[in-house]
């Protein structure tokens, strides 16, 4: 485990004034959303409402999933309206609140090490491991998952308990491709308690590290597993039902939302929906099983 940290440390006369402790914590969410404010390319902020320039996400959509229940939160759509492809986030325009050793890391091992002892927000004292993500630095290809379970943190590793492994499966037996062949990583990067869901102030001081890992990576595409990932990377709140099937952009790169593994392991018979959305990367990759 790593080394306990709270967000109000005591000061040198003893501890903090409760006041003091709600203030400190505040800024700290505070900086952490305008972190994400800076990562949807909002320009500036008016005196008397945030309002991102056209085609930037949503702060709102950050807010988390709909319905605060158990994971993974996919819901078997009733009848559909025509899908709506959600609105292109644009890249930002502004590094104003990233750690310069972030945008500055150039290879994955420079990243890591920018991102150090994390302990940017309140789920770092109750890891064991950053799990910070897996395979090919060069991939065409990459998954992106919600956060940590108990395996991956205890292993370091995205993806090894047993929704690991039905991916694994789909990566090995449906794609015909080896782990290492893609790059696996998560929108938070340590497990949030009893696998709760990750808080907005947690997911925007993870989010300039996904955003690099993928500048660094460079897929050709991205496979967003489950409502959240989905939601978070496309800052929609549109139902994954609606999601998946159809390409998303993501920065440029092409994103095809899917069914979480862990929902699948609940609902088998909807494995062929994400063959068909896998059939589709597969399509866009040129790759013939
Ligand atoms: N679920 C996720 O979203 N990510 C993991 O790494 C494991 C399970």
């Amino acid at each position: 485990m790593q080394a306990s940290q709270g967000t109000s440390p005591p000061n040198a006369t003893g501890p903090r004034p409760p006041e003091q402790a709600a203030a400190i914590d505040l800024i700290a969410a505070v900086r952490a959303y305008l972190h994400y404010l800076a990562s949807t390319g909002l320009d500036a902020l008016p005196s008397t409402a945030i309002v991102p320039r056209p085609g930037a996400a949503a702060p709102a959509t950050i807010k988390g999933p709909p319905e605060p229940t158990e994971k993974p939160r996919e819901r078997r759509p009733g009848p559909l309206p025509p899908a709506a492809a959600a609105a292109p986030v644009e890249p930002a325009r502004t590094d104003l609140f990233v750690d310069p050793g972030l945008s500055e890391a150039r290879t994955l091992e420079e990243l890591r090490d920018a991102i150090g002892d994390c302990q940017r927000c309140r789920l770092a004292p109750g890891r064991t491991h950053l799990v910070f993500g897996v395979g090919n630095p060069h991939a065409e290809l990459m998954f992106v998952g919600e956060g940590p379970g108990r395996d991956e943190d205890l292993k370091g590793e995205p993806f090894v308990g047993r929704a690991g492994q039905l991916l694994t499966e789909i990566i090995t037996k449906g794609m015909k491709m080896r782990r290492e062949d893609v790059y696996i990583a998560n929108v938070v990067k340590c497990r949030p308690p009893e696998n709760r869901n990750p808080e907005p102030d947690e997911i925007a001081a993870c989010q300039p590290f996904l955003r690099r890992q993928i500048e660094i990576v460079g897929p050709k595409a991205i496979v967003a597993l489950g409502t959240f990932a989905a939601q978070t990377l496309l800052a929609v709140r549109t139902p994954i039902f609606r999601l998946r099937g159809h390409w998303h952009d993501f920065h440029g790169v092409k994103l095809m939302p899917t069914l979480h593994p862990a929902y699948l392991l609940r609902n088998p018979a909807d494995k062929k929906l994400v063959w068909a959305d896998i059939k589709m990367v597969l399509a866009e990759l040129g790759i013939t099983v």
